[in-house]
């Protein structure tokens, strides 16, 4: 979704700018944009990559400059037009030579546009923010932080902005409400970004603005005070990660590093939290609520996406391990359809960026009713981890590919290390989990000899590669993995794909089987094995093409299933975890035999920040 990037300093401004912009193109963008101030305002805007507005940008012969906020747009508002491409400018005529990027929707802004238009404003785009815009020229009294603060009094709805004026040449404002922002602070600049990924290059030292709070940086300092301008001090801290983190190395696509990333970003994610031995987990973040935790009467796991699908895999966690009744939603769904949530339900945000709207309002709304709220997230210190009452990170590392991989598993690992933690403080024996700790211990290498196995999955992909509809099937913990399959295949393949539990399909989704329809079962050996098989041979005998995904040394699913992929067995609780690793290698391969542009899929945002 949208990203921000803004620098002030003694550097020149646009190679800091454009190179942030590519370290955010992973958010998903359609059109990209910069103002650089250079005695006068200059704006260059266009439609598509950041390539392009680069090129745009050397052929007038470049911007200088030292100060600039720059954008990639992600249309919410108005179409995938230059004129809607940010920076947004108020009125010429009348203006100040303000300019401003936005990430976020402002909610109110028909009423503001009609107001502004009564007072002589005309407005050139279709945008939420041009509004925006034209409110802080409209109420520039000849200081830019007050016309921010006072704009933003006057708004409903979500902004991460960055403000720049031509009557303040050496002064840029940011401010933020409910949309990620950072500052990097520097020695004698900054660097503002909607992520620590276009910070790092420069500095480690960065502090997030809170909610309703403007920042004003001039070179030699900055200050930080609320819209209504009660000074505040933000806390700056150390980013966590390196740069390094965050380069491709030899793989092609950031979705295929990240796939093979995961035996390690798993262990990362169990160090130092589990003891095999003693059957305990340690889990400092949550340790405050244990025993509200294990007196929990229903859980609620919210998440959107992928996310939701890990959801999915947490309730069953929950159920087997912890004995809880526990329920799986979209946090969209959930947030709007009044929901009961007492002093006796326990929330769980699962996000990866920490930064999804619908599941950061899902978690506000749960919090006002009384539950305790607890957070899995990979992205630290974003908004949902500092929402939420406690929680547990991910520690997979930055997820760059928009089509998420190793942060499912990290979220499936840790919703089992959590149910862990809760059973064992309701019944389960030292025994049980310590047996449990030692399996999960043990999946890391697991998902290796899937990632190793990659080439058999890349021909099985290839037979198949030009099919428009396939269909993924499991059932009870396997059917969020066949769920996850399918999104997979959709989100870079753009493959018709649908996922659903494997019984599900005879009431319906049968009647679209046809010769050679692959349909990919989740066929592991585990308490449903036996009608997981009835199930394949209902779709083979109407003609469709058997892709099994099954346990290594199951004699009999070659039998039944064309092609068949073998995977090592796991105890069925923490099956999806390695099951769901050959589906991630199939989605790429069939994403690159068709030619698809794997980390940028189109229309994608790896970030929805807005609801
Ligand atoms: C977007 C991304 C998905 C992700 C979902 C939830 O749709 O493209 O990959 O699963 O958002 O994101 P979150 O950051 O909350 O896990």
């Amino acid at each position: 979704m949208c990203g921000i990037v803004a620098y002030i300093g003694r550097k020149q401004a646009i190679p800091v700018l454009l190179e942030g912009l590519k370290r955010l193109e992973y958010r998903g963008y359609d059109s990209a944009g910069v103002g650089v101030m250079d005695g006068g305002l200059k704006v260059a805007r266009a439609v598509g990559r950041v390539r392009v507005l680069e090129e745009k940008i050397d052929e007038t012969g470049g911007l200088p400059g030292t100060l600039g906020i720059a954008h990639t747009r992600w249309a919410t508002h108005g179409g995938v037009t230059e004129a809607n491409a940010h920076p947004h400018r108020d009125d010429r005529g009348k203006g100040h030579g303000i300019a401003v990027i936005h990430n976020g929707i402002i909610e109110n802004y028909a009423v503001l546009k009609k107001y502004l238009e009564e007072n002589g404003h005309t407005f050139t785009s279709e945008t939420d923010t041009e509004v925006l815009a034209h409110l802080i020229g409209e109420l520039y009294r000849g200081d830019l932080e007050k016309a921010v603060q006072a704009a933003l009094r006057e708004v409903t709805g979500a902004y991460a902005i960055a403000v720049i004026c031509e009557k303040e040449p050496d002064t840029l404002v940011v401010a933020r409400k409910g949309s990620p922002l950072m500052v990097g602070v520097g020695n004698g600049e900054y660097v503002v970004a909607s992520d620590s990924s276009a910070i790092v290059a420069h500095t480690t030292q960065a502090f997030t603005l809170a909610d309703y709070t403007v920042a004003k940086l001039t070179r030699e300092s900055f200050r930080t005070s609320t819209i209504d301008d009660v000074e505040i001090t933000p806390e700056v801290r150390e980013l966590e990660f390196e740069l390094a983190e965050l380069d491709l190395g030899n793989f092609d696509h950031y979705m295929l590093k990240e796939i093979h990333e995961q035996p390690r970003a798993l262990r990362m994610c169990l160090q130092g939290r589990i003891d095999v031995r003693g059957g305990e987990i340690v889990l400092g973040g949550i340790a405050q609520h244990a025993r509200t935790l294990a007196n929990t009467k229903r859980i609620v796991l919210v998440g959107q996406g992928t996310a939701l699908h890990a959801c999915m895999v947490g309730r069953y966690l929950m159920e087997d391990m912890a004995k809880i009744a526990a329920e799986a939603d979209f946090a969209s769904e959930f947030r709007y359809r009044n929901p009961i949530v007492d002093f006796g339900t326990t929330i769980i945000a699962v996000s990866q960026s920490g930064e999804t709207a619908d599941t950061l309002a899902a978690l506000q709304e749960a919090k006002q009713r009384g539950a305790l709220v607890l957070g899995i997230v990979n992205a630290v210190g974003s908004s949902i981890a500092r929402e939420t009452d406690a929680g547990i990170y991910l520690r997979v590392g930055p997820e760059i590919g928009v089509a998420s991989t190793k942060a499912f598993t990290g979220q499936v690992m840790t919703a089992a290390m959590l149910a862990l933690f809760i059973g064992r403080r309701r019944y389960l024996s030292q025994e049980y989990v310590g047996k449990m700790l030692g399996e999960l211990a043990a999946i890391p290498d697991k998902i290796q000899r899937v990632v190793d196995a990659s080439d058999t999955i890349r021909s099985i992909v290839a037979k198949h590669v030009e099919r428009e509809n396939w269909l993924f099937l499991g059932r009870g913990i396997n059917y969020p993995v066949a769920l996850e399959g399918a999104l997979k295949l959709k989100e870079i393949s753009y493959i018709h794909a649908e996922g659903m539990p494997a019984a599900e399909m005879k009431h319906g989704p049968i009647a679209l089987i046809d010769s050679g329809m692959p349909a990919v079962f989740i066929a592991t050996r585990n308490s449903q094995y036996e009608k997981v098989l009835s199930n394949i041979a209902e779709v083979r005998s109407r003609g469709g093409h058997i892709i099994a995904v099954a346990t290594e040394g199951d004699g009999h699913i070659g039998t039944v299933a064309q092609d068949v992929i073998y995977v090592p067995d796991a105890p069925e609780q923490l099956q999806p975890m390695v099951n769901v690793v050959p589906l991630q290698v199939l989605a790429y391969h069939a994403a690159v035999m068709r030619g698809k542009d794997v980390d940028k899929p189109r229309n994608l945002a790896k970030s929805v920040t807005v609801e």
